[in-house]
């Protein structure tokens, strides 16, 4: 797997959560890219900017890296600590109000971020097809339910989520919940493969937020949840 050539950035200071890297991996096995420097990908809800990172070396793509909690000094001077300032440009912006041209991205790839503002309906349609050009794609991962147990997110993760837990929501919800519209070719949400290793890495790091969630693995991560893959193309 090329993530196995980026382990020395599997650390507390980048990772956010479960492997990032992993399910953007999974993303584009899935969905190999043809891109070139001109392409431009938007990573919505980019965090510490990795996924950025792999997005612009592993497909070559100019990469607009955006998030709201990490503030855009703080990525920028990371980005350029990583010698890719060129390739790489931060953006502090709401998912729910981006100011991005129209049908400016070939791509939009969001790793464990798009529950945070995505599950309503119609927030595909409005928010982010027109960004995207002719012929692009929207490629997701987020955490979520396993299909057997679609619509019991706040009865069996609330014990580790809190009030968080709605958040958490199958394949076949999603599916769903990204819905139809005139310019959608398809939509494509499945369970994804990658589960233990991110996890693993996740909890590796030591990250005070890592050995929270541990406590949860066995009684509630495992046994209920997984992470739910997106490919949205548009006409
Ligand atoms: C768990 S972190 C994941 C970060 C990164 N994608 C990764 O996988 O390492 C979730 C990210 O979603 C971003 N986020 C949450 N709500 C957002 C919003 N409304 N607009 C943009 N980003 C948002 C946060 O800023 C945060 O960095």
């Amino acid at each position: 797997m090329k993530s196995d050539h980026y382990r020395d950035f599997f650390t507390a200071e980048n990772l956010m959560g479960p492997n990032s890297i992993r399910l953007l991996d999974e993303l584009l096995t899935v969905c190999p890219p043809a891109f070139t420097r001109t392409d431009k990908v938007l990573d919505l809800g980019c965090g510490t900017g990795l996924t950025s990172l792999f997005i612009a070396r592993e497909t070559g793509a100019t990469v607009y890296a955006n998030d709201l909690w990490i503030p855009l000094e703080v990525n920028r001077d990371r980005f350029a600590a990583w010698n890719m300032q060129q390739q790489l440009i931060p953006v502090h912006e709401d998912a729910n109000c981006l100011g991005f041209q129209k049908e400016m991205f070939s791509a939009v790839i969001s790793i464990d971020a798009y529950h945070y503002f995505g599950g309503k309906e119609d927030f595909f349609a409005d928010k982010i097809l027109p960004l995207l050009k002719p012929g692009g794609v929207a490629l997701i991962a987020v955490p979520g339910m396993k299909n057997v147990y679609d619509g019991q997110s706040e009865t069996l993760t609330s014990p580790w989520l809190g009030d968080e837990a709605y958040m958490f929501q199958s394949a076949l919800w999603w599916q769903k919940t990204i819905g139809t519209h005139e310019k959608i070719e398809s939509v494509h949400t499945w369970e994804m493969e990658a589960f233990e290793q991110p996890w693993q890495e996740w909890f590796a790091t030591g990250h005070e937020y890592a050995l929270d969630d541990l406590q949860y693995y066995e009684s509630i991560i495992k046994p209920y949840t997984g992470f739910v893959g997106m490919v949205i193309r548009k006409k």
